[in-house]
């Protein structure tokens, strides 16, 4: 079977392409694009001259590919999702699926349009405790979901030099703090499959740390998000708090199950601890716990996010390959998992009231939102700009990017 062959665009995040196409045998790597050069140079030292490099999409695009892998900036990954689809190419798109609610709109009807392959490269719904949580459920084992919680806490001031190269206008300094949701949301949608309906939005203050940093919104964002079955999610994501948590906790009906915490030292999300009754009624309390598949060997083990980056990658080039089974993460599941973000923030702005989460597979539901371009960045926004913090955007003085920058310069 022939190779199916990727182009990345941004060369950071990319490098989970290089890897996969350096010990994979199913995929190759063709191309890569970035506007920055030294990136682009130091890339081309390391991969050689058999790849073809650009510093333009529009040339890029144009490269004899299949698929392309969207590494891009987190809030520009539409478009180009958009104008690759119109060049009949797959995509796999790093996080998040859109910036805006119009699109979202234009993102579905576009993948509609050409038939190909969307998948949402979410890879934490892969790593081995929500992973196993998701068979427990779909087996009947945890019965039907009543509560979860899901954390991504990661205090970034340490790498903040290097990931936003002390660029005031970078997306992660104007995001707000709902926006990076899904990796701490989207398990809940992947384990259960059901949607979310709506959300009730709450912001951690703005902080010292943010302020060192240059990023503008409050530390993190808090959800509690309500199910089509009526259970309750408590979601929060954030780049702004003292301490790291990658952490999910679900009860269903016949019992629980929950990753490790940080902390323990006991193998966070490659840990569960599950405590599940027999029949619903049988309330006995029989606490276990293992690390799924450890006891296997598995080609994605020795991949970053506990797996989860080998399995996104390896399912899409499956999916390509024609394995209609093989599992990505499609539009609608994605934005399942991100559009609770957005209205979570819309919620705050509102005061703290309850919002609707729109279904967008439903044609008829897409025109109320086809204009809306309700976000943070000046650019796209026009009338329907919001500040990255509700309180207002603080002033962080150019001095604070200059030493960013210079941080990152020192390496
Ligand atoms: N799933 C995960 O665990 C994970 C981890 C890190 C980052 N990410 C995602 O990966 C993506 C990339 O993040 P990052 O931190 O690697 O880098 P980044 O967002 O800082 O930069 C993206 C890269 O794309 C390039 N780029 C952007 N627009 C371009 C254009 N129009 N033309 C040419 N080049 C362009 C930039 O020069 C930059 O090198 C983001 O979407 C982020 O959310 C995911």
């Amino acid at each position: 079977m022939s190779k199916v062959k990727i182009g990345v665009f941004g060369v950071r995040r990319g490098s989970v392409v290089i890897k996969y196409c350096r010990t994979q045998s199913d995929a190759q790597l063709v191309a890569v694009c970035d506007s920055w050069e030294q990136g682009l140079t130091d890339m081309k030292k390391e991969l050689g001259e058999d790849i073809a490099y650009y510093t333009s999409f529009d040339d890029f695009i144009n490269h004899d590919m299949d698929a392309v892998f969207l590494a891009n900036y987190a809030t520009e990954h539409a478009p180009y999702a958009i104008r690759a689809f119109e060049k009949g190419l797959h995509v796999l798109s790093e996080v998040l699926p859109c910036q805006t609610m119009k699109e979202a709109v234009e993102l579905i009807e576009a993948i509609e349009k050409s038939g190909k392959i969307y998948a949402y490269a979410e890879n934490c719904c892969f790593m081995a405790a929500p992973y196993e949580m998701r068979k427990l459920y779909r087996s009947g084992q945890l019965g039907e979901l009543e509560y979860g919680e899901g954390e991504y806490l990661h205090n970034c001031e340490s790498i903040w030099p290097r990931i936003t190269r002390g660029d005031k206008n970078h997306w992660r300094n104007n995001m707000y703090a709902h926006f990076y949701c899904t990796h701490s949301f989207g398990p809940f949608i992947h384990i259960t499959g059901l949607r979310p309906i709506s959300v009730t939005g709450f912001e951690l203050p703005f902080n010292a740390r943010m302020e060192r940093m240059g990023a503008k919104s409050g530390s993190a964002g808090l959800a509690i998000i309500t199910m089509e079955n009526g259970a309750i999610i408590k979601n929060i994501n954030g780049v702004g708090c003292s301490k790291n948590s990658l952490w999910f906790s679900i009860y269903g009906t016949l019992g629980r199950a929950e990753s490790a915490r940080e902390d323990s030292q006991y193998g966070m999300y490659s840990r569960i601890f599950t405590n599940l009754d027999r029949y619903e009624g049988e309330c006995f309390d029989r606490p276990n716990t293992y690390c799924p598949g450890a006891d296997q060997p598995s080609p994605a083990q020795k991949w970053g996010h506990g797996g989860g980056d080998y399995y996104i990658m390896h399912n899409f080039v499956d999916r390509i390959s024609g394995n209609t089974d093989a599992e990505t993460i499609d539009i609608y599941e994605a934005l399942d998992m991100f559009l609770p973000g957005m209205f979570a923030y819309r919620s705050v702005l509102a005061g703290g009231i309850p919002v609707n989460i729109p279904n967008l597979r439903i044609p008829s539901e897409r025109d109320r939102w086809r204009n809306d371009t309700w976000c943070t960045d000046p650019a796209v926004a026009k009338d329907r700009l919001v500040p990255s913090y509700s309180k207002g955007n603080p002033h962080i003085p150019d001095e604070t990017y200059q030493r960013v920058y210079e941080k990152w310069l020192k390496g």
